[in-house]
């Protein structure tokens, strides 16, 4: 069932119709979406171990099975919630914010399976613009994972998931770039060659360059503290952390007072 999409500067249509059509198999292991999910298993240590470092973790809980209590993060376009769902059991309240209904319909029916994940998670239908003018330096941490590929004006949701910071807390960024090699992997190969990710997921235009999001990052007032290079073993089925950034990256940077 579809519904009236939301408008905004930042929203793609076709990427937007795309997602909902995603979305009735977004958990469903065996499909495509399956090496998005993957990456929960480097990205989620990193945001985890990368909150501890930098103190935002408070000391009385970081040594507990919920090292993240009493924190609030934003999952900035979280899908079906992949990420959402993987940071709540950390003991943070996890704010889900995506434009596409039908995907966070599947989203909360998914959370709802796991009665100790509901009552962390909230799921907001709004987009970035709206949401950061009515929630200014509100959250500990923002994650914009995979998103910037998939929507219009990139720098406008950035600023927008900046807006939503506290000083001196983190965003997480991540996304393919744009290079000769992302085109041949993430297009040519594992779409038209490999087949496992569908035709037309990807437009290698809205990929970027890690200089750009830096770029955007420090205009709004943060500083990058670190820009890691993934790469994915098609064998294995597996995503690592790598000193290559040709396919994706992934940066954090500090909101400055
Ligand atoms: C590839 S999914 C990423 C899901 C999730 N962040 C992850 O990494 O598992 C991209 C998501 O971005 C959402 N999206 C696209 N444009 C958006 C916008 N302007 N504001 C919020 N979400 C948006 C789509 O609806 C889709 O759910």
């Amino acid at each position: 069932m579809s519904t009236t999409p939301i408008i905004t500067p930042t929203a793609n249509s076709a990427e937007l119709a795309y997602y909902e059509y995603l979305s009735r198999m977004w958990w469903d292991n065996k499909t495509s979406v399956a090496s998005l999910h993957r990456m929960n298993a480097i990205r989620i240590p990193w945001v985890v171990e990368t909150l501890i470092k930098l103190g935002i973790a408070k000391n009385e809980f970081v040594n507990t099975d919920q090292p993240l209590q009493d924190l609030l993060i934003l999952d900035a376009g979280c899908g079906g919630g992949f990420v959402t769902e993987a940071l709540a059991p950390y003991g943070c309240t996890v704010v889900g914010l995506d434009i596409c209904s039908e995907i966070l319909e599947v989203a909360k029916a998914h959370a709802a399976l796991d009665p100790s994940l509901t009552k962390n998670i909230t799921y907001v239908l709004q987009c970035i613009e709206e949401h950061a003018e009515k929630n200014p330096e509100k959250y500990d941490a923002v994650i914009a994972f995979e998103v910037l590929a998939h929507l219009n004006e990139p720098e406008l949701f950035l600023e927008s998931c900046v807006k939503c910071l506290k000083p001196d807390k983190p965003i997480f960024v991540a996304t393919f770039n744009r290079t000769i090699a992302s085109f041949f992997l993430s297009i040519v190969f594992a779409e038209y060659i490999w087949g496992f990710i569908p035709r037309g997921t990807h437009n290698w235009f809205r990929f970027s360059y890690p200089n750009e999001i830096q770029e955007i990052l420090e205009k709004n007032k943060c500083k990058v503290q670190e820009i890691r290079g993934q790469l994915y073993n098609f064998l294995s089925k597996t995503w690592h952390w790598s000193g290559i950034q040709a396919l994706k990256f992934s940066m954090y940077a500090i909101k400055k007072k």
